[in-house]
């Protein structure tokens, strides 16, 4: 690992930590719950405070990088870029529902190389450093080695629209019977760790933000798994679609969700 990847993971882990202290400070307080896209999408003060406190860290350890938050958006451009959600979960935070998380990744000329999830109800620190591996609290972390889909434990999310709901819906009701089952946990960054540490086979959603990928994708790469868009074509942030596995049962995966058409449309109106 070079110096500067050493000095990134640190800050992303000092600021990770920090969000989750203040995420549990919280969590049995007054959220000051708002709405945003609609009813159902929610933010509280928690996730603006965590978010105002990882930019203070980045920015005063790398004043040269930019940070693109949830909440706050980007300033200005740079080679560094921090792509960051101070609460996946927010649904499940407000509920005090234990599965949310914060997630935080670091692109270097639009590469991710370092990412971090704390999910920080169970304490549990995920790291990945690009070519160095995938760790919880420290231990490696391997992808599961299940080649079967029958004999896999799938999760999925639900984006805050209503289309995308529905026809999630529909994928939902035609793979649960192909697999051994299905969860919703709610919080995309830490289903996407999940798979990484072998606790799900794989993941999809149907409509992603960069936030609540880019430290999740680079954690299941290190940890041997496979992350791709609808069609099984390599992950981009411009695929909202997302699909993500242990890589043995990814081309399977990828056809019983049958959203290939859906790039192919794309591809055909770009
Ligand atoms: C949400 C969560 C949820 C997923 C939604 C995301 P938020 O993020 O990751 O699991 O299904 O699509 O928007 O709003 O809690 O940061
Ligand atoms: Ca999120
Ligand atoms: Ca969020």
């Amino acid at each position: 690992m070079t110096n500067d990847h050493r000095t990134f993971l640190a800050t992303a882990v000092r600021a990770a930590h920090a969000a989750g202290k203040i995420q549990q400070f919280y969590v049995d307080g007054d959220l000051e719950i708002d709405t945003k896209s609609n009813e159902t999408d929610l933010v509280t003060h928690a996730d603006k405070l965590c978010e105002e406190r990882i930019r203070e860290i980045i920015l005063s350890e790398h004043p040269e990088h930019v940070v693109y938050g949830e909440e706050g958006g980007q300033d200005g451009e740079s080679r560094w870029r921090w792509i960051v959600d101070p609460i996946d979960g927010t649904t499940n935070y407000a509920q005090g529902f234990p599965f949310y998380c914060v997630s935080i990744g670091l692109e270097i000329d639009g590469v991710m190389e370092v990412g971090v999830v704390f999910d920080s109800a169970h304490n549990d620190l995920f790291t990945a450093v690009r070519g160095e591996g995938a760790y919880l609290n420290g231990a490696p972390i391997n992808v599961s080695s299940e080649p079967e889909l029958i004999k896999t434990v799938l999760a999925t999310g639900f984006a805050y629209s209503e289309d995308v709901i529905s026809e999630n819906i529909e994928i939902f009701a035609r793979v649960h019977p192909k697999v051994r089952s299905v969860r919703r946990p709610g919080a995309a960054a830490l289903d996407l760790c999940y798979v990484a540490c072998g606790r799900l086979d794989g993941f999809w959603e149907l409509k992603l933000n960069a936030w609540d990928v880019a430290a999740g994708w680079l954690i299941i790469q290190e940890a041997g798994g496979t992350v791709t868009g609808p069609a099984g074509e390599p992950y981009s942030f411009d695929s909202r679609v997302v699909v993500a596995t242990n890589g043995h049962i990814h081309l399977k995966l990828v056809n019983l969700l049958g959203l290939a058409q859906l790039h192919d449309d794309k591809q055909a109106t770009a």
